[in-house]
């Protein structure tokens, strides 16, 4: 089998070459759009790094050749200068589906998020919907697993928690009272490896997170009891956290924005977990912040 991934470098795409590269008779694309990205992917004989440009179409259909299935990652929360959601988001979506219609892949897995709607209010939920449109309208055999904030190594939504325990304090955007419900990031790769072994000939979206829900403010006390920490929690209210982030994001032409402080406090909440339809056993939220802690040690 010979998958290929775009985003390799992303901290969900270094998780799953390390799952995928366990699988027996695999070759993986591992797609980065940088060289000096290349070190810091996983080593393995099975791990072929591979340099995609979106904005050449042969580069991507060169990095499709032979392929049964494209994991399409990369994707952006949080914008950058250089990086928006026009391009990152949509730009790329679409760019990796025309590839893959013209090469011999068959099928194409999108990671996007819970709330995901091109209808959305939200300019992020909002070209993560109209990505999902592409992957759906495209032909190919097809999944779409939306997700929550993801806990792993390197992956943001962790080191962010790890970073407020280690300073004894965390100031939360109103309280954080918001509900979540984050997904192992183990988990995600073995149900994309699961998927990766199936026949995908139609397209389905699947809603995908953790086993157990929980106030943000709730998971950052387990977290620092697991460390053996304490930490005192301060309230940042929302408005005037918009208002700040609106100023400092236009000076720095990117960051943390009103629209991503609409996705952090949004509740993660889903009609039915895709758990047992994609046939994984989820890791309790407990092991899960036991193992992103002992990373952060
Ligand atoms: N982390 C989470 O909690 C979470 C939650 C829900 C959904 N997701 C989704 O899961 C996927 C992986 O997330 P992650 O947190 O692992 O990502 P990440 O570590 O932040 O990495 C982002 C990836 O997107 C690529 N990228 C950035 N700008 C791009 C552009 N303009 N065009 C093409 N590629 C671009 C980056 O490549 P360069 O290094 O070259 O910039 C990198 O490979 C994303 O689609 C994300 O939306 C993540």
């Amino acid at each position: 089998m010979k998958v290929a991934i775009t985003g390799a470098n992303s901290s969900v795409g270094k998780n799953l070459l390390v799952r995928l590269s366990k699988e027996k008779d695999i070759t993986i694309v591992a797609g980065v759009r940088s060289e000096k990205v290349i070190p810091e992917l996983p080593k393995n004989p099975a791990i072929k790094p591979t340099i995609i440009n979106y904005d050449d179409i042969q580069s991507l259909e060169k990095a499709l050749d032979g392929a049964d299935i494209v994991i399409h990652l990369a994707g952006i929360l949080i914008e950058t200068k250089h990086s928006n959601y026009a391009n990152a988001n949509i730009a790329a979506t679409a760019a990796i589906v025309d590839a893959a219609k013209k090469s011999d892949v068959r099928s194409i897995i999108f990671i996007s998020v819970v709330g995901a709607s091109p209808e959305s209010r939200n300019a992020y939920f909002r070209s993560k919907g109209v990505a999902e449109e592409l992957v759906l309208s495209s032909g190919l055999g097809a999944r779409i697993l939306r997700t929550p904030i993801l806990f792993g190594p390197n992956a943001a939504g962790s080191q962010a928690i790890i970073g407020m325990i280690s300073s004894g304090q965390a100031k939360l955007l109103g309280g954080g009272h918001y509900q979540m419900r984050p997904l192992d990031i183990d988990d995600l790769s073995e149900a994309l490896t699961i998927l990766c072994s199936a026949s995908i000939q139609d397209q389905v979206t699947y809603e995908l997170v953790g086993p157990e829900s929980a106030p943000y403010r709730d998971i950052i006390e387990m977290t620092a009891q697991v460390m053996g920490k304490t930490i005192t929690f301060g309230n940042v209210p929302i408005l005037l956290a918009k208002f700040g982030a609106t100023i400092t994001s236009i000076l720095k032409g990117g960051g943390i924005t009103p629209t991503v402080i609409d996705v952090i406090t949004q509740d993660e909440i889903v009609k039915t977990n895709a758990d047992s339809a994609l046939g994984i056993t989820l890791t309790p939220m407990k092991q899960t912040l036991e193992k992103m802690t002992s990373l952060g040690d």
